[in-house]
């Protein structure tokens, strides 16, 4: 340990800490552009100087925080008026090449070059020549746009591919106000699963999902902490979508419960600081087309009358099989597992296999199983053989709760119920057919592949007619409890 003064508090310091990490750690605001707690330090961007004070024998001096170890009894100002006049000269530095473009750029409203401008700045450009113009609208891959003339060249985005990603698929080309961010001509950015981590590192709106560009500003959105389905890493995130105070009562009501970004949640137990591109595109998953209306045999029919007839199965058959979802949440698993799990032989199905082209596995995030609570359905229950046979056999009825079983995989002559969320031709073959709330419709937990539960939390409303599958088994609940008395 270390002690060393910020702004006249007394901080105990770690060995080896720089003074940013020292201040952070301590509740001590200094401004970074180019530092980021998970990247390699370059001390390029200046905006982090502070103030050493001198002690008598020696002379203060200014130095960046990013890149100062601690040393015994160092006595740092982070906000003197040297300070801040430094600061004052390197944001008229950077802005002097930089468009004033707040007013159509995405990053509005969380940039923190606009930020620290309205803080140690807030003075027009003190430049009487023209700006340099760079590229406004480079396509740096199908998903990301750049705007050369908005980056302030940090280095973070390239950082990120030689150290994070790996893939070292970024680099600047040429010197000085000519300098430009470009991807390697090998496509290797464009096969980068982890490329859109750059867009929430980049500190300007430099770097912009091609998906969000101009959809919405940030100050509509607000973000509701989920788990991301797409693998049984489970990482954090935040779904965005529109505050209610500002949805659109005539224009698109469809953007009222639209998933418009979604970006990691910080969790280092998990993810750390980042995710990969198929968590940022969950759109894909949770706005397929959603099963709406409870069904017997195909013939539409209000859902008491679906859970009656699915009741009435129950209490017939001989012997019944549950196919348990591995997406489901531990909330709903415990509430099957209350309601139907003695009257039921039940095993846990694979609802997701790999889509053609997505990575597998790497050594960074993403896991091979496609399904995010593997680890807690298989707690409760036995795992299906992989074609089913064994476990089915016999089988006069079917629960199945979720997707990935078609019917050819079920006995012939069973009889079936399903519950799912997204339309399925499946679901009108069922004998009885429950529609059922998405994840983002609800508030549980999942357990990932290495135990760490995390929890999620609903973002929009259920739609009419569906209900959570944790209420639906209670309803269903009531066969059980006849059988067994
Ligand atoms: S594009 Fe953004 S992250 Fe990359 S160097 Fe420029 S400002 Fe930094
Ligand atoms: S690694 Fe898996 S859980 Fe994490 S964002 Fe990617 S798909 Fe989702
Ligand atoms: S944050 Fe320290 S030099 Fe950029």
């Amino acid at each position: 340990m270390v002690e060393i003064f910020i702004d006249g508090d007394r901080v105990e310091a770690d060995d080896g800490q720089t003074v940013m990490q020292a201040a952070r750690a301590s509740g001590h605001v200094i401004p970074f552009f180019c530092w980021h707690p998970a990247l390699s330090v370059p001390g390029n961007c200046r905006i982090c100087m502070v103030e050493v004070e001198g002690d008598g024998t020696a002379q203060g001096w200014l130095d960046i925080a990013c890149n100062m170890p601690v040393a015994k009894g160092m006595r740092v100002l982070t906000d003197s008026p040297r300070v801040r006049t430094r600061r004052k000269q390197m944001l008229e530095l950077v802005t002097l090449n930089h468009p004033v473009d707040c007013g159509i750029c995405d990053k509005a409203g969380e940039c923190t070059l606009q930020d620290y401008h309205y803080e140690y700045n807030g003075a027009p450009s003190v430049s009487r020549d023209i700006k340099v113009h760079a590229t406004k609208h480079h396509a740096l891959s199908d998903r990301i746009v750049l705007d050369n003339e908005r980056c302030i060249l940090c280095s973070r985005c390239v950082r990120f591919t030689r150290e994070i990603s790996k893939t070292d698929s970024l680099g600047i080309q040429n010197r000085g106000d000519h300098s430009l961010v470009r991807a390697s001509e090998d496509g290797a950015f464009a096969r980068d699963p982890y490329s859109d981590n750059v867009i929430d590192i980049c500190p300007v709106g430099a770097l912009l999902s091609r998906t969000h560009l101009h959809q919405a500003r940030v100050w509509y959105l607000e973000a509701t902490p989920q788990v991301c389905p797409g693998c049984e890493r489970g990482c954090s995130v935040d779904v965005w979508h529109r505050k209610s105070e500002w949805k659109l009562n005539r224009l698109d009501a469809g953007a009222n419960a639209r998933i418009d970004r979604v970006t990691p949640r910080e969790n280092p137990a998990v993810n750390g600081p980042w995710i990969c591109n198929k968590g940022r595109d969950l759109a894909k998953i949770f706005e397929r087309p959603r099963a709406l209306q409870a069904h017997l045999k195909g013939r539409v029919v209000d859902a008491d009358a679906a859970v009656v007839a699915a009741r009435a199965l129950i209490a017939a058959a001989r012997r019944p099989v549950a196919l348990v979802s591995s997406w489901g949440s531990n909330e709903e698993l415990a509430a099957f597992e209350r309601a139907l799990g003695k009257r039921f032989a039940s095993y846990v199905k694979t609802d997701w296999l790999p889509v053609p082209g997505e990575r597998i596995e790497d050594d960074l995030l993403i896991k091979p199983d496609k399904n995010p609570n593997r680890a807690g359905a298989s707690a409760l229950y036995r795992a299906l053989d992989p074609d089913g046979r064994a476990a089915l056999a016999g089988a006069d009825l079917v629960l199945v709760w979720g997707e990935g079983c078609a019917d050819a995989a079920l006995p012939s002559g069973a009889k079936t119920i399903r519950l799912d969320a997204w339309e399925h031709p499946d679901n009108a073959r069922a004998d009885v057919f429950l529609p059922v709330s998405a994840q983002t419709e609800r508030n549980g937990h999942h357990t990932n592949f290495a135990g760490v539960v995390s929890g999620f939390e609903a973002c929009f409303a259920k739609p009419a007619g569906v209900a959570d599958a944790e209420a639906l088994f209670a309803m269903l609940a009531a066969v059980a409890l006849v059988e067994a008395t």
